[in-house]
């Protein structure tokens, strides 16, 4: 069988991203790389157990038990090279990254961000803040986007995106449901697959 793109999943909650991503690779949705680690920056984190479901090597990193966010990636950075990882998927992931780390994965690690940027995203949006901000504006329409993490929070190329229609009746929890269901859940593994398609044209 022909090589596939290895990739680690960071993640710090539920995991339903992580999931997604798990049924993809099982329908061939995601056919040209593989979840090779999971890393939770919390060991409490359910999409630790998700991984152990689906015997995938997992790992929790705690940025408070490092001590120090430099101590942080370099623990994160052995991980991926001992798993040779090819790629990373930022899902869920709550951590700041700093950008000697995300300098070092240029076009190498891709995030899901929970509306259509540049709105709503940057330092602070994040979990229900984004879909309560998307509520506050009367905006009818929001999404998802995939994009490339750079050094700006929310700042990297953006890769796929996908539109949500907002009900008139809607609360920031129905939402961000919502947008998990239609958006995320499946603009997360398409660009999984087309990352990997293309690193592993790089490599040919
Ligand atoms: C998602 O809304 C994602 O867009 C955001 O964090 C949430 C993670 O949820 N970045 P889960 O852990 O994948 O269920």
């Amino acid at each position: 069988m022909s090589r596939k793109a290895n990739i680690a999943v960071l993640v710090s909650g539920g995991g339903t991203n992580l999931q997604a991503l798990i049924d993809a690779q099982k329908k061939g949705v995601l056919k040209s790389g593989e979840i090779r680690l999971v890393i939770a920056s919390n060991p409490n984190a359910y999409a630790l157990q998700r991984a152990e479901q689906n015997g995938i090597d997992r790992f929790a990193v705690s940025k408070k038990a490092c001590g120090s966010q430099q101590e942080f990636e370099k623990q994160i950075i052995e991980l991926l090279e001992r798993y040779h990882i090819d790629f990373i998927v930022l899902a869920g992931f709550l951590t700041v990254l700093s950008a000697d780390f995300t300098a070092r994965y240029d076009h190498r690690i891709i995030n899901i961000h929970p509306s259509l940027i540049p709105s709503f995203c940057g330092d602070g949006f994040y979990g229900l803040r984004v879909h309560e901000a998307a509520l506050a504006k009367g905006v009818k329409v929001t999404g998802a986007t995939v994009h490339y993490v750079n050094e700006i929070p929310d700042g990297g190329e953006i890769i796929l995106q996908k539109a949500v229609n907002i009900r008139p009746d809607d609360t920031p929890e129905t939402l961000q449901k919502r947008v998990m269901r239609l958006a995320e859940w499946k603009i997360l593994p398409q660009a999984a697959e087309l990352v990997s398609q293309k690193i592993l044209s790089e490599q040919k």
